[in-house]
């Protein structure tokens, strides 16, 4: 036999001209069996149940469905489409981690969009969502940076335009530690100043991170995006020595060959689990990023230990790196399972891999205010634009960024939704008040109200979809489909029309601008109130 959670999962809507609002296939169960079970629910929603073929065809009872839909929506408002299965649950995320002294760039987009949709939909999925921003204020890249700047820096141009100088002379670093490799023996021994705590280093470190952060704030706002926590790499460094020592005596990570000093660098061994080996601590002594993100797993599971889950948002290149620190942390005999990477794929701007080293980029900041210029100032709509388009696709996909399909008004974009929004709002201003549902006239099958209905009283299930699988893209789509559809009704259906189906039709307006602002809502993007 088969459990109705089988069934669940297997429920298709079916293309309209089918004559039934869902359909279930039923390939290796018998479909008069499935049948008796689902008329055993008693749903008073469902009219009939019968079995076509290999397929078990069931109705709606269209008005049953609209006076619970349409209720629970008026009821519930911006919160139409939550549930409760994370009641009493936390998970921590961990997104957008830019790092100073460099631009946030358009690729960072993509990581600040999939955050902050995920913090939103785990929110509406009943959780308690703690955001954590891991920016990378340590380490050497940074020390390379700061080096560039003694060597070539001109406070008067940094004072200017801090982060463009900066990146200008990280490029300058990159090129010529090529030809002058002993610049990033310079830039080791800095590093190693700077972490003995030298004052004069301390004060430039301290100075670009200020600055730094006051930039990232300024991207976050346009964004509406806030973190709970914002511990930069650098809170990581009083935890790195026992985390390393405790690798060493729990058997994750062991001493390896000597260099010529005589220096033993700190290694994880895992062969076992067919992955790479990598290492902590170098013959030098000097401590790695893969020592601090140990450091880091270790401190999120000693501090929140309630998090049944730690989501870590970042780039597919970090894949197996990050596959490498959680096999680790279960060696240390920590809960492995609790950590989770979300990866996403590379953003290409004119068919180019947006690479901070080589320079040429276009800072985030830009980006949102050429796209807000670019939407006739909207806010919501410029910003949308942009986080609309880095959502809509599955996030392990390579996504080519461009302005064209952004804007397009033709679909699949957040002005194009937005705009659903805007018209959907426009004739409930005309019309006034709104009717109750004991007025609402009978909706037939087939008509262009129960295809809208039966939208909207799917939306909550594609909330807890986009959660179970960590996939903002569930959503956007959804909301294309959403407003295509708000769309042929809204030309076939003279809504404002006095007569008998006005109050119906009313209400799943109503309804319809509800689902697309909290849908909207759930990827971060804002609604205007005028386009
Ligand atoms: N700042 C890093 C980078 O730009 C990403 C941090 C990823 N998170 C982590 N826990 N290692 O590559």
């Amino acid at each position: 036999m088969f459990g109705l959670e089988k069934i669940a999962s297997k429920i298709e809507i079916p293309p309209e001209g089918i004559g039934a609002d869902l359909a279930i296939p039923c390939f290796r169960e018998k479909p008069e069996e499935v049948a008796e079970k689902i008329r055993g629910l008693k749903n008073p929603l469902f009219a009939s149940v019968a079995v076509v073929g290999r397929y078990v065809n069931i109705s709606f009872d269209l008005n049953a469905l609209a006076s619970v839909v349409l209720g629970e929506v008026a009821e519930t408002k911006a919160k139409y489409g939550w549930n409760a299965d994370g009641a009493g649950k936390t998970i921590m995320l961990e997104y957008s981690a830019p790092n100073i002294a460099k631009p946030m760039h358009m690729g960072h987009a993509r990581n600040n969009a999939i955050g902050h949709a995920l913090a939103n939909i785990y929110k509406a999925n009943g959780y308690t969502v703690i955001t954590t921003n891991h920016f990378g204020d340590w380490g050497m890249s940074l020390a390379k940076i700061m080096l560039a700047f003694q060597k070539w820096g001109d406070r008067a141009e940094f004072e200017k335009d801090p982060i463009r100088t900066l990146l200008g002379l990280y490029v300058r670093m990159t090129k010529e530690i090529k030809t002058a490799p002993e610049l990033e023996d310079e830039a080791r021994e800095l590093f190693r100043k700077l972490e003995g705590g030298d004052l004069t280093l301390r004060a430039l470190w301290q100075e670009f991170r200020d600055i730094s952060v006051k930039n990232f704030e300024r991207v976050y706002a346009l964004f509406g995006i806030n973190f709970d926590l914002w511990h930069g790499e650098s809170f990581y460094e009083p935890f790195i020595k026992e985390a390393i020592d405790e690798a060493l005596t729990k058997g994750a990570a062991a001493y390896g060959e000597p260099d010529e000093k005589g220096g033993k660098p700190v290694v994880v061994n895992l062969d076992a689990f067919k992955l790479p080996s990598f290492l902590l601590v170098k013959s030098d002594g000097a401590s790695l990023y893969s020592a601090r993100d140990i450091a880091v797993g270790r401190w999120r599971l000693k501090e929140y230990p309630q998090a049944e889950k730690i989501i870590y948002v970042v780039g597919h290149e970090q894949e197996l790196y990050l596959r490498q620190i959680f096999k680790t942390l279960g060696l240390m005999g920590y809960p492995e399972e609790k950590f989770k990477h979300v990866s996403y794929g590379v953003v290409t701007l004119d068919g180019k891999k947006i690479s901070t080293r080589e320079g040429g980029i276009v800072f985030l900041e830009d980006g949102l205010k050429e796209a807000i210029a670019k939407t006739k100032g909207i806010k919501e709509v410029g910003v949308g634009a942009i986080l609309y388009n880095m959502l809509s696709m599955g996030r392990e996909h390579d996504i080519a960024f461009s302005w064209e399909a952004a804007l397009s008004i033709q679909g699949n974009s957040a002005p194009y939704i937005q705009y659903a929004y805007v018209r959907a709002k426009a004739i409930l201003e005309k019309a006034g008040t709104q009717s109750p549902a004991d007025a609402y006239s009978p909706i037939l099958a087939g008509s262009r109200e129960a295809y809208l209905l039966k939208r909207i009283a799917e939306f909550p299930q594609v909330v807890r979809q986009a959660y179970t699988l960590d996939a903002p893209h569930i959503i956007a789509t959804f909301l294309n489909e959403f407003a295509q559809e708000f769309s042929r009704f809204y030309d076939a259906v003279p809504v404002l029309e006095e007569g008998a189906a006005r109050a119906l039709r009313l209400a799943l307006v109503a309804a319809s601008a509800q689902v697309l602002k909290n849908g909207l809502w759930l990827l971060g993007i804002e609604v205007p109130e005028r386009m």
